[in-house]
């Protein structure tokens, strides 16, 4: 719910000629109604400050790109807290261009609705010059991030990102911990451009998304990660790029999946997984003895890419064979697939992104097609109007607070679609085309000609974003939302 004070202090961050714009009413005020979460009484506070920031990391090999994040100190800021904190969150946008506006998701976090972070659903946007404060418990342990959800395509491109890890699952404790996060970069591969590559281009947006052509995990490219040897060492991997999916290996070491989108699975062996933009998975790796070396492969690429190496050294902490304790049990509730509503969504392409996607078959480089309206996907066959969220179309879904739903995804398009939905995690049901242990989920992962199953009980009331991640598609159309009554 939209507090009178919260609407008032956001209303003030407004440029008047929004003001005067018809407004839909916010989501569900009338039903106001959190997920169950317990509280420490700490509170953890977050300040955020964005604006371009431009720096040469690691992985740019010398150069300095015009980097917009969050924080002066880092280029990814990590906040770890412990389940039962609140976080206090201060946003200040300091972006220079007129009309570059944000707000902040938290992405994956089961938080009430006037935190969800989305223009015109949950606030409305802070302009540049103006500030936002956010303040939630989170419900649940485990690897969250946050990002911004205007503009998404070139803020998160550019480097708008940061880290959440709720503390206070583990049922045992792992020798060591490391955070991994992959991304790519727009950067030119040419070495002399000072600035970024487009981040969504027509092209890209109708097929697979605009890859940056510079890989890197922790802002180094194939990394060499100093990890204690014969350990069992706890990995959380982040996938932060807009566009890319990967299907995450691991050579030289055992390794077990302990976490899907941060919530608890029961541990099993790591063999590949497929990650799209904003999944994360938690492992337990029990590294090689002293100078061995493990190493992180993406197999999506031709021929396996090397993501980065974990190289062991010590004397070795276990002895025994690999048994990886499970973390704590999720709290998310168990839908009652009994008496759950089955909804259908259709991924597909519109005629407009199919036409598209054919000409860039036939004619490789085609671009800039000077299109009024860029809806180039569709759920349902509705398309989220490209001009921006002040339009708001109708909910795609209407569902009762406190029952049990199954939404089966058919992807009738050529590509892939991480189906991503706000507020709530899904248990996995299964798919025609991939045989994936039990597990929960923020995104669903469609392949083309997949149809995919999943269950939720809808506890959390308001208007939840339900959209492909590979961003271009999101700001071509492919975005909806669902409404918890
Ligand atoms: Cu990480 Cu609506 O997204
Ligand atoms: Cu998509």
């Amino acid at each position: 719910m939209l507090s009178r004070r919260a609407l008032l202090t956001s209303a003030a961050a407004l440029p008047l000629l929004s003001l005067a714009q018809p407004r839909p009413s916010f989501a569900n005020p009338r039903n106001p109604g959190p997920v169950p979460k317990p509280t420490s009484g700490r509170t953890v506070r977050l300040e955020l400050d964005v604006a371009e920031r431009p720096q040469s990391l690691p992985c740019f090999g010398g150069r300095n790109l015009p980097l917009w994040t969050f924080s002066p100190d880092t280029p990814l800021p990590i906040v770890r807290m412990k389940l039962g904190d609140r976080l206090d969150t201060h946003l200040v946008n300091n972006l220079t261009r007129a009309n570059e506006h944000v707000s902040i998701h938290w992405h994956g976090l089961r938080i009430p609705i006037d935190q969800d972070g989305v223009p015109y659903i949950s606030q409305y946007p802070v302009a540049p010059g103006r500030s936002y404060d956010y303040s939630f418990v989170p419900p649940d342990t485990g690897s969250y991030l946050f990002h911004t959800h205007c503009n998404t395509a070139e803020q998160l491109g550019r480097g708008l990102a940061g880290l959440i890890i709720v503390e206070g699952d583990e049922t045992e404790p792992y020798d060591h911990e490391e955070v991994l996060v992959y991304r790519d970069w727009h950067m030119s591969p040419d070495g002399t451009a000072p600035t970024f590559e487009p981040f969504l281009t027509d092209n890209g947006a109708a097929n697979a998304g605009t890859f940056g052509k510079l890989r890197s995990v922790n802002f180094q490219v194939e990394p060499e990660i100093a990890v204690p040897a014969g350990a069992d060492v706890r990995i959380r991997f982040y996938n932060v790029d807009p566009t890319r999916i990967l299907e995450l290996g691991l050579e030289g070491a055992e390794a077990a999946i302990i976490a899907v989108d941060g919530m608890a699975v029961t541990p099993f062996p790591l063999e590949t997984w497929r990650m799209g933009s904003a999944m994360r998975i938690d492992l337990v790796v029990r590294t090689p003895a002293d100078g061995g070396v493990a190493t992180f492969m993406d197999y999506r690429t031709a021929g396996g890419a090397v993501l980065a190496h974990l190289k062991a050294s010590g004397t070795p902490k276990r002895t025994q064979a690999f048994d990886p304790a499970p973390l704590a049990a999720s709290r998310v509730a168990a839908p009652d697939l009994g008496n759950a509503t089955t909804i259908a969504f259709e991924l597909s392409s519109t005629a407009q992104g199919s036409l598209l996607a054919a000409d860039a078959e036939r004619f490789p480089g085609i671009d800039s097609l000077c299109l009024s309206q860029k809806t180039f996907w569709s759920i349902n066959k509705t398309t989220w109007p490209e001009t921006g969220h002040e339009k708001l179309p109708p909910p795609l879904a209407v569902l009762e607070r406190g029952k049990s739903y199954i939404f089966e995804f058919s992807n009738i398009s050529k590509q892939f679609h991480p189906i991503h939905f706000h507020g709530h995690s899904f248990t996995y049901l299964g798919s025609n085309k991939n045989n994936l242990p039990p597990h929960y989920t923020d995104t669903v992962l469609t392949v083309p000609r997949e149809r995919a199953r999943v269950a939720f009980v809808a506890d959390n009331p308001g208007d939840w974003m339900l959209h492909c991640h590979v961003i271009e598609h999101q700001e071509t159309g492919m975005m909806g939302y669902i409404r918890v009554l």
